[in-house]
């Protein structure tokens, strides 16, 4: 039987949105906060080295005052792991990161990074805090993220988004191995309610983190009917299987 899905809410691109002002408006805490109460089960900031959306201070009251599971994504790095370290989101997602891109662009290479990623993890583990590392669904990426000690991968779903040929299978050929393997399953990136279905529906995906096209679509209908409508198709997707 297919177990619940999830719904993270990346609230970046209002911060992103602030900022083009330099003011305090809108504020990602207080989207978050309805992001919430319309029902998403998660919330994801992503605070880059760069503070070009979340600052530090949207990081601390999100991760100190929002009621449901942070989702706080960041660079593999000293600095990021001992502000994770402080905050103590729920999750930390491990992304690659490069000043000059405009969003996170390809999955972490995690089997080149062996030596650099498991000194991290375990640091964040022993925090207390569940690590999720985002990679391309490739197998030895995923036995990689095994073997630094990773509970959890987030899928890229860039190139599916994207329509890339062959991509839905690869990404239901790594799904199906995480539940061989023992990960959890999250998958995100470029999501849309016209191509969510397919990815909901893999039955070991127990997350999806979704943000650029909430965030555009809210300006049309809001963000509470946004929401509702997209975890419907996420919780129609689900049953199909059942
Ligand atoms: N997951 C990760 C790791 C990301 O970096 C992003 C983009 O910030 C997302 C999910 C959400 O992607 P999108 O904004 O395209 O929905």
């Amino acid at each position: 039987m297919n177990q619940a899905i999830r719904l993270g809410v990346n609230v970046d691109h209002v911060a992103t949105l602030r900022n083009a002002r330099g003011g305090a408006h809108p504020d990602p805490f207080t989207i978050a906060q309805a992001c919430v109460a319309a029902g998403a089960d998660g919330i994801t900031i992503h605070l880059r080295e760069d503070r070009r959306h979340i600052r530090d201070a949207d990081a601390e009251k999100i991760c100190a005052e929002i009621s449901v599971p942070i989702n706080f994504e960041m660079a593999a790095t000293e600095e990021m792991t001992t502000i994770a370290c402080r905050l103590k989101p729920h999750g930390v997602c491990i992304v690659p990161e490069r000043r000059t891109e405009i969003t996170t662009e390809g999955g972490l290479d995690v089997v080149s990074h062996q030596a650099q990623l498991k000194p991290i993890i375990a640091r964040l583990n022993a925090a207390g805090i569940v690590v999720s590392l985002f990679i391309d669904p490739e197998p030895a990426q995923l036995e990689a993220a095994l073997a630094v000690g990773a509970a959890v991968v987030e899928l890229h779903t860039g190139a599916y988004a994207n329509n890339r040929p062959g991509e839905l299978a690869r990404l239901t050929a790594a799904a199906a191995l995480t539940t061989k393997l023992g990960l959890e399953c999250h998958a995100g990136h470029g999501l849309t309610y016209a191509n969510v279905a397919p990815i909901a529906a893999l039955p070991e995906i127990r997350e999806l983190n979704i943000g650029h096209y909430l965030v555009g679509e809210a300006l049309l209908v809001g963000l509470p009917e946004t929401i509702r409508h997209m975890k419907g198709l996420m919780s129609a997707a689900r049953l199909v299987g059942k």
